[in-house]
């Protein structure tokens, strides 16, 4: 690991000089640092990353020796893993792992080309059709990630004669979407209904609209109000995409997502998943109507200009999901842990935002309190997710935490011990 500072008193000389970097300066280079026509003139100043290695607190891209389950491995220590996506923890379940071992003997590594050409095979079929059946819709079709499926799906329909709009806490993936696509975005206060109809009175009616939200919140782990916003949508005649890359296999009727969770099934009109979260594999997909999904497949620059997603991870996807259909406890599971790791961290006193999913962020504080902080819980043995500006305001870093099916009471509980220790410590708890 990084070296880290030894004592208390490095520790705050080296958040001293830390602090002493600007973040902001840092994004006003991305665009000013240049001179001349050297494109790589920015890169001179660079130096943030740099400075925070030297004193223990870069976070990111830190290479795992093993992360396969609620426990992991970094630098030969042992961890609690609470910053992973592997909600119902099949990474390692002998079914989905014995399917993409199948299915590399069969087809290979890779289909090296495109859905469109030579890159589709019956398997991606089977898993579209299993999907679709799953969650009641007409059709799916399978892209090879799921930021792929969002640029691809709305990019595809969002015309110079349409107008997207997204909730402001939208994933990035849909707001890159929206620079993709020909037509305008405006966006909306977060989770907030009354918003989105004031915003749709203001388009013009002879625009087309595509109200786009998340369906769970992957910063905040909140839910989206979709009752409401399924009514200011149907008012308005509007047709709307819900992304539910953290809602299936964690919300609803057998993880059905978060349109099953209100019991409104056949309310979005495009749902959005991701293979890389409770599927665990990589992939993604859009489920809805099949005249829809056979515009967008001809249409998706993402699926069409990129190559399909490889069997042995469709095929991984495939079998993840028949686990979840015969084992539907593992959502209860999940939602349990996340329950008891929430409800501990309130109790204790840490603020954990609007979460009420097994995504939970605990907020910290400025980014070098953010940064000490993840440092000292990995020392401790847990893994979290450092969360900093710019993903959030300046100085409201927090740790996002998430959990699985598959975490013990015990790892939670010793997860909290080591939440509270260090709370104490950083003069975060009383
Ligand atoms: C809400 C949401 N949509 C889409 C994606 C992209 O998914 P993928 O990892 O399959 O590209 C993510 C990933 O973090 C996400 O959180």
């Amino acid at each position: 690991m990084a070296k880290q500072a030894e004592s208390e008193t490095d520790q705050q000389t080296a958040a001293a000089a830390f602090a002493g970097l600007s973040i902001e300066g840092l994004l006003r280079d991305r665009y000013d640092g240049e001179d001349g026509r050297d494109i790589f003139a920015k890169v001179k100043g660079f130096k943030l990353t740099e400075q925070a290695r030297a004193v223990g607190l870069y976070p990111f891209f830190q290479p795992l020796d093993r992360n396969d389950g609620p426990e992991a491995q970094i630098y030969g220590r042992h961890v609690v893993m609470l910053g992973s996506n592997n909600y119902l923890g099949l990474t390692r379940h002998p079914r989905v792992v014995q399917a993409a071992h199948d299915a590399l003997e069969e087809h290979g590594t890779s289909l090296t080309g495109s859905r469109l050409l030579n890159g589709t095979t019956h398997l991606h079929e089977k898993l579209e059709n299993r999907i679709a059946e799953f969650l009641g819709t007409d059709a799916a079709l399978v892209f090879t990630t799921g930021y792929q499926t969002n640029l691809g799906v709305i990019s595809s329909l969002v015309n110079r004669r349409s107008v997207a709009v997204v909730d402001k806490a939208d994933h990035a993936s849909i707001y890159d979407a929206c620079q993709l696509a020909e037509g305008e975005m405006l966006r909306f206060r977060h989770n907030d209904a009354r918003h989105l109809d004031t915003i749709l009175r203001r388009i013009d009616k002879d625009k087309t609209c595509l109200v786009i939200i998340d369906g769970v919140f992957s910063m905040g782990g909140d839910i989206a109000d979709l009752p409401g916003i399924v009514e200011v949508c149907q008012r308005h005649q509007v047709r709307l995409l819900v992304d539910d890359a953290h809602a299936i296999g964690v919300l609803g009727v057998g993880g059905r997502g978060t349109a099953s969770h209100f019991g409104l099934d056949g309310a979005a009109d495009l749902t959005v998943g991701t293979f890389s979260k409770s599927f665990a594999s990589v992939g993604g997909f859009v489920a809805g109507s099949r005249a829809v999904l056979e515009w967008i497949k001809h249409f998706a620059r993402s699926m069409i200009f990129s190559a399909s997603l490889p069997p042995a991870s469709a095929a991984a996807a495939l079998a993840a999901l028949e686990v979840l259909i015969e084992e539907p406890e593992r959502v209860e599971a999940v939602q349990r842990k996340g329950e008891m790791l929430r409800n501990g961290l309130q109790e204790m006193g840490f603020d954990t935002g609007e979460s009420q999913t097994p995504i939970i962020p605990v907020t910290i504080g400025d980014e070098v309190a953010t940064g000490i902080f993840w440092r000292d819980l990995l020392e401790c043995g847990v893994y979290t997710n450092p969360v900093i500006f710019p993903a959030v305001a300046m100085g409201k870093g927090v740790l996002r935490t998430s959990c699985m099916a598959t975490h013990t009471d015990e790892n939670i509980e010793f997860v909290l011990e080591q939440f509270q220790t260090l709370g104490r410590k950083h003069g975060l708890l009383p």
